[in-house]
């Protein structure tokens, strides 16, 4: 199947764009972000358009982006967190090689602190990672072909490890 040699998918501030360089590095191909490809395309933030669009526009615009990613982007392609929750988008990642980096509820709050910068944390981080991570964890899972547990460890150990797995 041509496009990405891999997908990144996890939660965010889960360390996809970090770990997603390094990778994209290590096996000497382009990385590209779909958040990114968001914000050049509509010249405007995430948070911008979460606040004057709403979620669902955003929702729209993502999986266009995603869809759009997957066919043009041959190296590594990370996607923004909540990306899976579109049913067409889980369906365009079967049979390629996608890769959850995954964290723990705690280790999401530590690191994104009060999530200013992300509009869906913006009220009570502890609770909504926890609800956010419920919902989402199941959907992560039925994409991936490999699962990083990120907790306590380097993005490059993360890298490694899923190198290693790749
Ligand atoms: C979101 C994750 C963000 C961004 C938007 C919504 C989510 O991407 O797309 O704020 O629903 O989890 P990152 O995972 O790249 O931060």
């Amino acid at each position: 199947m041509s496009g990405p040699l891999v997908v990144l998918v996890g939660p965010m501030g889960v360390g996809k764009s970090t770990v997603g360089q390094l990778l994209a590095e290590r096996l000497d191909v382009g990385y590209r972000d779909t958040d990114d490809d968001i914000v050049a395309e509509q010249d405007r933030s995430i948070a911008e358009i979460f606040v004057d669009d709403g979620e669902e526009a955003f929702r729209a615009i993502e999986k266009r982006a995603v869809r759009r990613a997957l066919g043009e982007h041959d190296g590594v392609l990370a996607l923004g967190g909540g990306a899976i929750l579109d049913a067409d988008t889980r369906g365009l990642l079967a049979g390629r090689r996608v890769v959850y980096l995954a964290m723990d509820v705690e280790e999401a709050v530590r690191r994104t602190g009060l999530g200013v910068a992300r509009p869906l944390l913006a009220v009570n981080p502890r609770k909504q990672w926890r609800e956010l991570m419920d919902a989402r964890r199941p959907l992560y899972e039925s994409v991936a072909t490999v699962v990083v547990a990120t907790d306590g460890r380097t993005p490059e150990e993360v890298g490694q490890i899923a190198l290693d797995a790749l």
